[in-house]
């Protein structure tokens, strides 16, 4: 019986004393294991008392409950003081400093160019038309023949054409979107109501207003019974979309070898009548060139380039602003709708 107690004391000891010297949370869930745990000495002091007399057992079982009770306590006591430890270590460690200045991502921004484009063909996919490409190198007879340019146009000349080499190959880098129009018809049968914004190339120099590569967007329209009524409603309603909804458009006589009549579409924006683009009924000659029944169908055409219609619409002065791709000039714009 002695013997029994001077071991429970002795175990009591060495437990305490393992748990003030576990210095971690590790060390002490080794210790509790070694000291607390049902592998102790203390616990299997415990396990004996099943085989004791009953007053040796009431006797040795008060000081094994004690010596349980301390060294659970001092268990607990120091389990709440390691992990107390642990976060203020955590605390510091892991201490964020929220005035430092932020990494810079940049979120980019599509060109307002692109960003026109998609606002112009969403505008016009809700009128019912769809969107027609074409590739921007271009066989001479899509961009002039096929659109009643003659062969002595002035448009024709390497001055204002880039022909793209072998010359014999007739093809050059397209100065209009008109000859979507053209590939359309030829593509598909009336009723036709196709939008086709592009890039588009003329030899000029770079400068405040010009830019030798530049966009258009044209519209085509194929149907029974289409009128010049029917054109300067749909301009109406596109010049009020892009400048406004007080925006006024006016018809201007003009002359274009692919429309008859042809117009100049202007629209009066800040005070003033801006020039926009060209326009009109298409010219008899390009449908039936294109295998449209003249007799059933007819239609109209506009064009316009998208450059102007951004700067005038942004008040953008420069046209290297929008050539140059400085990323400061295209950020203001953002993504776009
Ligand atoms: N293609 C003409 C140009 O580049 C613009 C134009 C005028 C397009 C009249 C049209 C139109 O569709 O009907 O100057």
């Amino acid at each position: 019986m002695t013997q029994n107690v001077q071991a429970v004391e002795a175990a009591i000891d060495s437990a305490l004393k393992a748990i003030a010297d576990a210095s971690d949370l590790d060390q002490l869930k080794q210790v509790k294991i070694e000291h607390v745990g049902d592998k102790s000495e203390i616990a299997k002091a415990s396990q004996s008392l099943g085989k004791m007399a009953p007053e040796e057992r009431a006797e040795f079982g008060k000081v094994v409950g004690a010596a349980k009770g301390r060294v659970n306590a001092a268990y607990e006591a120091r389990l709440i003081e390691l992990e107390r430890e642990r976060d203020e270590r955590v605390l510091v460690e892991e201490r964020v400093d929220v005035t430092l200045p932020v990494k810079k991502v940049s979120a980019g921004g599509l060109h307002p160019l692109t960003v026109l484009t998609n606002e112009i063909s969403d505008l016009f996919i809700g009128l019912g038309y769809r969107v027609a490409e074409g590739p921007e190198m271009e066989s001479e007879w899509l961009n002039f023949d096929a659109l009643n340019i003659p062969a002595d146009h002035p448009a024709r000349t390497m001055q204002d054409t880039f022909f793209v080499e072998p010359l014999s190959a007739k093809l050059v880098m397209r100065t209009h979107t008109s000859p979507v129009q053209i590939r359309t018809m030829l593509e598909s049968q009336p009723p036709i109501y196709v939008i086709c914004p592009g890039r588009t190339y003329r030899a000029d120099e770079l400068d405040a207003t010009h830019t030798p590569v530049f966009s258009q967007v044209e519209g085509l329209v194929i149907d029974r019974g289409i009128t010049m009524a029917d054109l300067k409603g749909t301009l109406d309603h596109f010049a009020q979309a892009m400048f406004g909804p007080d925006v006024k458009t006016r018809l201007r006589p003009s002359f274009f070898p692919f429309t008859e009549p042809s117009a100049e579409v202007d629209f009066f924006f800040n005070g003033r009548w801006v020039e926009w683009g060209g326009c009109g009924m298409v010219n008899q000659k390009v449908l039936r060139a294109a295998g449209i029944d003249t007799d059933e169908f007819s239609g109209f055409a506009f064009g316009m380039g998208l450059e102007r219609t951004l700067m005038v619409r942004h008040g953008i002065t420069d046209m290297h602003d929008i050539v140059e791709g400085d990323i400061r000039f295209t950020q203001q714009f953002g993504m776009g709708a």
